[in-house]
């Protein structure tokens, strides 16, 4: 074959790459190692002498035009072109899936509480984890030698400034900046320095709630705690208030369901009572109402606080608070 011949050849080839594979092999096929060009490299110390240099030139401008062309080829086939990425990457492997992550479960739980509320029109308000002796204590009606406030059952920053021991601080708060008819749920973490254990954490959650208008009354607070503890544990629970003592409502009462786990037999979880304390409340006292500003002949309200920790302990049959705060996915998953 001459190499004219070839020329007319390598044109007509080239027209029908469609791949790079096909450009390769095209590539190889003259250029490569026993390729035509090396062949026809191969013969020229044996031509005689006077041909030898315009042979030699011939094949030369032939491998140019192979290079060239098989570079202007490249563009369309070579990397950054769509069919490069495609035959780069396999297609038709199993994609690398994401993992999909969820709610924490106090944070589901804590979600759930709140909207039984704010279906029932209360508002979510939030207040700061840190807290001053007024709203903290004085404002709530808490006397200064209460206990609560010592050192060894409250965190103190210094003598201002404290990590909230309740939510009720934001009771204060929202009075403070807003006129009745209130009704407000304020979710949030509460400090207090416990030794850690089984049922105890240094932080925790609470439900704050509250109502205050011109004629509200014990049974507006006992008929939301029950569509509350019906929506949450199941609406064959029954309630009941005992009463207790908080200085920042008068009467107090504490609020015990009846026990999920036995339903109000006597069990273990329940020490055999057959009921579960779910949560403090009462009517806001009167001096809380004027410690705001408030005419307390006018307005009345009432007032409950609810450990979320707690609530999702029972509701789920944890029996160790710290699970919640360990990261331990073999736990959290379960959720
Ligand atoms: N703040 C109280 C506590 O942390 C709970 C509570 C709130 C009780 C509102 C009555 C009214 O124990």
């Amino acid at each position: 074959m001459d190499i004219e011949q070839i020329k007319t050849q390598i044109d007509s080839e080239i027209k029908e790459i469609d791949s790079a594979q096909a450009l390769e092999e095209f590539r190889v096929k003259y250029l490569g190692r026993r390729g035509l060009v090396a062949e026809l490299t191969g013969v020229i110390p044996t031509l005689p002498l006077e041909g030898r240099a315009k042979y030699g030139q011939e094949v030369n401008a032939l491998k140019n035009k192979l290079n060239a062309l098989i570079e202007e080829e490249r563009k369309s086939f070579g990397s950054g072109s769509q069919y490069a990425r495609e035959e780069a990457v396999d297609i038709s492997m199993p994609g690398i899936a994401q993992e999909l992550g969820r709610l924490h479960p106090i944070t589901q739980i804590n979600d759930e509480i709140c909207s039984v509320f704010t279906q029932m029109g209360f508002s979510i308000v939030e207040g700061p984890e840190i807290e001053n002796e007024f709203n903290n204590f004085t404002g709530l009606n808490i006397p200064l030698n209460h206990p609560s406030r010592e050192a060894f059952d409250t965190f103190y920053i210094n003598n201002k400034l404290l990590l909230r021991s309740h939510t009720s601080p934001v009771q204060i708060r929202v009075m403070q900046s807003r006129k009745p008819p209130l009704a407000v749920v304020v979710p949030g973490r509460v400090y207090r320095p416990d030794a850690v254990d089984a049922s105890h954490s240094f932080m925790f959650h609470q439900i704050e709630g509250f109502m205050v208008d011109t004629d509200i009354k014990f049974s507006d607070l006992k008929g939301i705690l029950e569509v509350f503890a019906q929506a949450i544990f199941g609406q064959s629970i029954k309630m009941r208030f005992r009463p207790h003592f908080f200085p920042f409502t008068e009467p107090s009462a504490e609020v015990d369901i009846s026990c999920i786990m036995c339903k109000g037999k006597g069990c273990s979880v329940c020490g055999r009572k057959g009921w579960l304390e779910i949560l403090g409340s009462g009517m806001i006292h009167p001096n809380v109402l004027k410690n705001v500003g408030y005419p307390a002949k006018k307005y009345s309200g009432f007032a409950f606080g609810m450990g979320v920790d707690r609530i999702a302990m029972l509701k789920y049959g944890i029996n160790d608070i710290r699970l919640f705060y360990e990261n331990d996915l073999r736990f959290l998953r379960q959720f």
